[in-house]
């Protein structure tokens, strides 16, 4: 028997670098609203929802806004998101990610993607990853956002596996918390200070093999 059976990746800031397009498209709305908030203030954005985004930068600027034009500012930070993202192709997958993905799949463990965007296909499509994922589980498909397991249980549901053999791997808070929540083994990508309810932090997947991560769960 094998110790672990699957592996559950996020996708925004473990295997693309989106997190950058994601700050631009705000950064951009909150200009709109009349303030500039920073790098350090996206940090609380990493792994929520698109609605839930909006409520924080809102709370950021203290702005009040009525329904009707939080309906039009989500339209516009997705459009200008599409726009930044259009171009995408392989050369944005984050360093020993695809490396990563095929160790994985030589030692046949599966593989699912587990991430609160709505936008999560045509990404993994335009990196030219998708083929490698059994399961994608994205924003359209939970109803409740990290730190709930939601979105894991869900893959992990469709991959036949149980949490306590599945690893997960994130670089937010809410989506490190949601694994443990649902039981699974949780691996943070990212610093060690913002991670620190992770089991183990890696700073990215750079010259880490599979088996180094087995190890350090062992
Ligand atoms: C998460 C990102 O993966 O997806 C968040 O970390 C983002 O920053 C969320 O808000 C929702 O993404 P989207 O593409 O549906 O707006
Ligand atoms: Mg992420």
């Amino acid at each position: 028997m094998k110790r672990f059976e699957a592996c559950i990746f996020d996708l925004d800031g473990v295997i693309v670098d989106t997190a950058k397009y994601h700050y631009k498209a705000w950064n951009t709305i909150a200009q709109k609203l009349g303030f500039e908030f920073t790098w350090e203030e996206n940090e609380q954005l990493k792994g929520v929802s698109r609605v839930d985004s909006l409520e924080i930068i809102l709370q950021i600027g203290n702005v009040v806004i009525s329904n009707e034009e939080r309906q039009s500012y989500l339209v516009l930070k997705n459009d200008i998101y599409l726009d930044l993202i259009k171009n995408m192709n392989p050369s944005e997958i984050l360093p020993g990610v695809e490396d990563f993905l095929r160790q994985l799949q030589k030692q046949e463990i599966k593989i699912a993607l587990g991430s609160a965007s709505k936008n999560a296909r045509p990404i993994l499509e335009r990196v030219h990853l998708i083929n490698l994922f059994e399961v994608i589980v994205d924003g359209n498909e939970v109803s409740k956002g990290k730190p709930d397991p939601e979105v894991f249980e869900k893959g992990a549901k469709l991959l036949n596996v149980e949490a306590r053999k599945t690893i997960v791997f994130e670089d937010s808070i809410s989506g490190i918390i949601a694994a443990n929540n649902g039981g699974f083994r949780s691996v943070g990508i990212g610093e060690q200070k913002n991670l620190n309810e992770a089991e183990y932090v890696i700073p990215g997947f750079k010259d880490i093999s599979a088996n180094d991560i087995f190890k350090a769960l062992s």
